[in-house]
């Protein structure tokens, strides 16, 4: 099961997109790195890449064709061919967890793993494992398949099975975030989820 083919550098659905302003998220919470889960063909990482902040780029996407061409496209991304849930776990192992300042963009689903919707899974890892989570961002692609009355891009009849996914409700996906970070939603494109710190640049002291 599969999405539509990814376009490299689609200006929709992806961190290129003007629903997300990237320059200005990275800007304002002074980040350091970008892991990205399902690179595709690289369009996120290439606009991040080309944004002309110095930025350490992780990424995996479950397809060894994706990892060629990103690959080829950025030779200092360090990226992995694997699924996003192993990734995320690979990362973020003790005793030495990833730990910088970081964007998480989750864009893994309906890949060829056999865990086609593994979002829920990334989040409570992210929240549990990375330190000082608080002071990062938290961005999800493709919310409008969360099917609940309680998620504003969820539109009833938009996308038919299997793109329709209700076995969490809404608020389970923010949960792990609650208490660390303010909950946005972007209605464009195929709609985005953004988790913000609430800590404040004050409070996280000089970089
Ligand atoms: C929409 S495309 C990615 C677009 C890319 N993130 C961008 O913004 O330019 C989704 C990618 O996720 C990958 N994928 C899907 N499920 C996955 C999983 N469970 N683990 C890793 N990669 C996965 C697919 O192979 C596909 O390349």
């Amino acid at each position: 099961m599969h999405w539509p083919p990814c376009r490299e550098g689609d200006a929709i659905g992806n961190l290129a997109s003007p629903a997300l302003s990237l320059g200005t998220l990275l800007a304002d919470y002074d980040i350091e790195a970008i892991v990205e889960t399902g690179v595709g063909h690289g369009g996120s990482m290439k606009h991040a890449l080309s944004l002309g902040r110095p930025l350490v780029y992780f990424g995996c996407d479950c397809d060894p064709e994706a990892i060629r061409i990103c690959k080829e496209m950025v030779p200092n991304a360090i990226l992995s061919q694997t699924d996003s849930v192993s990734f995320l776990r690979n990362l973020l192992a003790e005793p030495q967890p990833f730990a910088m300042p970081a964007l998480w963009f989750l864009d893994a689903h309906f890949g060829a793993h056999e865990d086609a919707w593994p979002l829920l899974a990334e989040l409570d890892l992210i929240a549990a494992c990375k330190p000082n989570v608080d002071r990062d961002v938290i961005v999800v692609d493709d919310i409008r398949c969360i099917a609940d009355e309680a998620n504003p891009r969820y539109w009833p009849g938009e996308l038919g099975a299997p793109y329709v996914r209700s076995e969490h409700a809404w608020a389970e996906y923010t949960a792990p975030f609650i208490k660390t970070h303010t909950v946005h939603v972007r209605l464009e494109d195929e709609g985005y989820l953004l988790l913000l710190p609430r800590i404040t640049g004050a409070e996280r002291g000089p970089q």
